[in-house]
């Protein structure tokens, strides 16, 4: 399983770098606002640091601009990923930056209907919200075993499913289950997955044990 951090904050993602776990960034125009930084900027930096997939959202509404946006992201490195909403125009744009080889992400799925439209139109990726559907009484995780079963029956489908809007470790672990291909994970998430009160115990116990010897490795 791939993992993205989900940030556009560049200092976070230098320090992810150092662990290997890095597979790729998503950013979406929230997480851009929050950096605080030009959009094209900022993924320019990211693109250099990572070498895999770097998703940066289009925020035009309408086909065509969405395709001139996508177009002016993607000029920014070959690992630019243009993200896309699903919505009728979302949906065009894909189809037309994909038929000129451009990697897409479709963002904001909540159906497996419409993850079948995105890999129906070419989408590199499909981001289903799994956080999103859980804050609104609904399962997210139902929704990835969903989209994983639709895709698993037609092997000419090679839209990977990137899980999104991760909340806690369960999220990726269940979503890790399914076969899902990639999840994007927030930052806080990431280091939660290291934690657990036995290693820090255990740690403890041997560092205090070592003390004792008087001895050093170095
Ligand atoms: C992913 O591409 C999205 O930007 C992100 O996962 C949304 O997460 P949120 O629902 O926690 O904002």
């Amino acid at each position: 399983m791939k993992f993205f951090v989900d940030t556009a904050d560049v200092d976070e993602i230098k320090a992810l770098l150092e662990t290997g776990l890095l597979d790729g960034v998503t950013t979406n125009p929230s997480l851009i606002a929050k950096s605080g930084r030009n959009i094209l900027e900022v993924l320019e930096e990211i693109c250099d640091l990572v070498p895999g997939p770097v998703s940066g959202e289009v925020t035009a509404t309408d086909a065509p601009t969405m395709i001139k946006e996508g177009e002016k992201l993607a000029k920014i490195a070959p690992n630019l990923t243009v993200k896309l909403p699903l919505t009728f125009d979302g949906i065009k744009a894909c189809y037309a930056l994909s038929q000129q080889g451009i990697k897409t992400n479709v963002t904001l799925c909540f159906s497996s209907a419409q993850a079948l439209l995105a890999a129906k139109a070419g989408a590199t990726f499909i981001s289903p919200f799994v956080g999103r559907l859980d804050d609104i009484g609904s399962n997210g995780m139902d929704l990835i075993a969903d989209i994983c079963q639709v895709y698993s029956m037609y092997p000419d489908i090679h839209t990977e499913v990137l899980v999104a809007s991760i909340r806690n470790p369960i999220h990726l672990m269940e979503a890790a289950k399914m076969g899902a291909d990639v999840a994007t994970i927030p930052p806080k998430v990431i280091h939660q997955l290291f934690k657990h009160p036995l290693t820090d115990a255990g740690l403890e116990a041997f560092l205090k044990d070592w003390e004792g010897t008087g001895q050093n490795i170095l």
